[in-house]
């Protein structure tokens, strides 16, 4: 690159330490990045420079199975179409995470040539301040309205419903659902039991065994939290998540005892993170399971309480995050 374009960015990225910063030549050849680039996808500096952006992200290929392209900036300096702000999600090479950005894109221009270069500006974005700005303004009122109540009533329930949903957005990136589907995963996981505010407090929080009526008062919560969400209007998918999120792969859960394809399968996502959750979270009764002792509990029931695609789907996906250091810890 020459000494006065190097300048030009030079200047900008100056200004803009939180930004990632990347410029690329025709050959998708990566020719600058910044520190927080490099901080931001975790890889160093030596890593990237002179390296295929293609290769390092993308195992070589540009688009996708639909023929989209990988990232803006690739599809900027293939055809000059440049990005003001899009919204993207990468797989971190390294550690197999998700990282959701805002990427402005646009090509490096010297005067009288064709340019050669397209610059890539990356900011990080919080995944769920994102999916909830999708969502319309009454709805998300309604969801954090429902959130502070079950926050009020119970503590563990309010906590439990927010790791479900992040566990339900990264089952949902990690099948590469479509961007809808990612969006319907967290709003099922962070309203799934709010039918509990309909359960007595003295058996929702009882320590001891339940008796068959206080269980059946519990059961009721599928129904009741569905039958509460029906109401909102664009709410009729998730309150027929809500409705099935106890029903087994067998058939035999409740409250109708659907069997394998016919329940939901945002449902039977549900089942599967909600168990890990509860399994992994400690109560008053007993102690939490260890991370491996919870997904080798999802295996054992794989065929039977849960999805066995699902479940498997979820326990590469545990094995394959950040998780992953957890195991390794705990194998040492
Ligand atoms: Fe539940």
């Amino acid at each position: 690159m020459n000494a006065q374009l190097f300048a030009q960015i030079a200047n900008a990225v100056q200004s803009s330490s939180v930004h990632g910063w990347l410029v690329i030549d025709r050959d998708y050849k990566i020719v600058f990045v910044n520190d927080a680039f490099c901080r931001l996808w975790h890889i160093d500096r030596e890593n990237l420079l002179d390296k295929s952006l293609l290769d390092i992200f993308y195992n070589g290929n540009k688009k996708d199975k639909n023929d989209s392209y990988h990232g803006p900036l690739i599809e900027t300096i293939d055809t000059g179409r440049e990005f003001p702000l899009m919204e993207a999600c990468l797989s971190n090479h390294y550690d197999n995470s998700y990282i959701w950005y805002l990427a402005s894109t646009f090509l490096l221009r010297e005067p009288e040539t064709e340019p050669r270069y397209a610059v890539g500006v990356y900011v990080p974005i919080d995944k769920f301040k994102m999916i909830e700005a999708r969502l319309d303004g009454i709805n998300i009122s309604i969801i954090k309205a429902f959130c502070k109540a079950i926050g009020i009533r119970d503590t563990y329930t309010k906590q439990h419903s927010e790791h479900v949903a992040a566990l339900m957005v990264e089952l949902a990136e990690f099948m590469e659902m479509p961007r809808e589907g990612v969006t319907i995963a967290y709003l099922a996981g962070i309203v799934h039991d709010v039918g509990k505010l309909g359960v007595p407090e003295r058996i929702l929080n009882k320590p001891g065994l339940l008796n068959d009526n206080e269980y059946e008062s519990i059961k009721r919560h599928a129904i009741t939290g569905a039958d509460i969400l029906a109401d909102i209007n664009g709410f009729d998918t998730i309150a027929s998540i809500v409705r099935h999120h106890h029903e087994r792969f067998d058939g035999r859960g409740y409250p109708v005892g659907l069997a394998g394809d016919a329940i939901p399968i945002y449902s039977r996502m549900l089942a599967v993170c909600d168990a890990y959750d509860a399994m992994t979270t400690a109560r008053c009764y007993r102690e939490p399971y260890p991370v491996r002792q919870a997904l080798d509990e999802i295996q054992r029931c794989s065929g039977t309480q849960f999805d066995p695609e699902i479940s498997e789907a979820f326990i590469r996906f545990m094995e394959q995050s950040r998780i992953k250091t957890d195991l390794q810890d705990l194998a040492t």
